[in-house]
């Protein structure tokens, strides 16, 4: 759990640092408010201190709330008590190694992370394995490589601060990197800021459907 330990570091901070590149996350919350709506399980990935965690349990039955990190998941469940909120677990856990059956969830949510992981793809096929069938993917993610600009001030951050974007993520990276790890893309908006969100909504592929019917329960590695 490498990654862990540079988040766990940040962890008291994130939420005083994360308001620089924030601009979008009111967009975020609007519009996640209309994608899981009414689902009865949703699992929200690499969930920090749980920006979003109490949008996503207004709108749905019930939240398991994941970072690799413990001391975001500690942050996140003191806020999460202070609400008072009774429909939201919250577990230690790595996106690459999810403690989940396969479908078991109607809907997966990891906002701001993709880019941040150094297995993307390795996660995302998690995901697509915890999905139900007919279960959704709605992952906001910060671009990095949108332009010239966006890419130089990206490799300028990971230099001077801990926030290192592992993928410079352009729209059609993040689409087809999604589609290639058992996904249809249904959508994917720029949502403006410092740098843009690609807010991307996808459902499990036929594809990826007929793999798991054959493959196994749980990643070999
Ligand atoms: C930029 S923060 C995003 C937090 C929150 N979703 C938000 O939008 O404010 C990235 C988060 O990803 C988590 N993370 C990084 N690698 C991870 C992994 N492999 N599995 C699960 N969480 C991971 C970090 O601990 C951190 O909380």
């Amino acid at each position: 759990m490498n990654e862990s330990r540079t988040w766990d570091a940040l962890a008291r901070r994130y939420d005083t640092i994360v308001r620089v590149f924030a601009q979008s996350y009111p967009a975020i919350r609007e519009r996640l408010a209309q994608d899981l709506d009414g689902r009865a399980r949703v699992l929200e990935i690499a969930a920090g201190t749980g920006q979003f965690t109490l949008d996503i349990a207004r709108v749905a039955t019930r939240v398991v709330a994941t970072d690799i990190s413990p001391r975001m998941i500690e942050r996140l469940s003191v806020a999460v008590d202070e609400a008072d909120v009774e429909n939201v677990e919250a577990e230690t856990m790595s996106a690459y190694q999810l403690d989940a059956e396969r479908g078991s969830f109607d809907a997966v949510f990891c906002a701001n992370a993709l880019h941040v992981m150094e297995h993307p793809e390795r996660a995302l096929r998690e995901f697509a394995r915890v999905l139900a069938p007919d279960g959704l993917l709605v992952a906001p993610t910060f671009l990095h490589g949108v332009d010239g600009a966006r890419r130089a001030l990206s490799r300028a951050l990971s230099v001077v601060s801990p926030f290192v974007a592992h993928t410079r993520f352009s729209e059609g990276t993040l689409r087809a990197l999604v589609e290639r790890s058992g996904f249809m893309v249904e959508r994917c908006e720029q949502l403006p800021g410092l740098f843009p969100i690609g807010y991307l909504v996808a459902t499990v592929s036929v594809k990826q459907d007929q793999v798991r019917d054959r493959g196994p329960a749980r990643p070999q590695s």
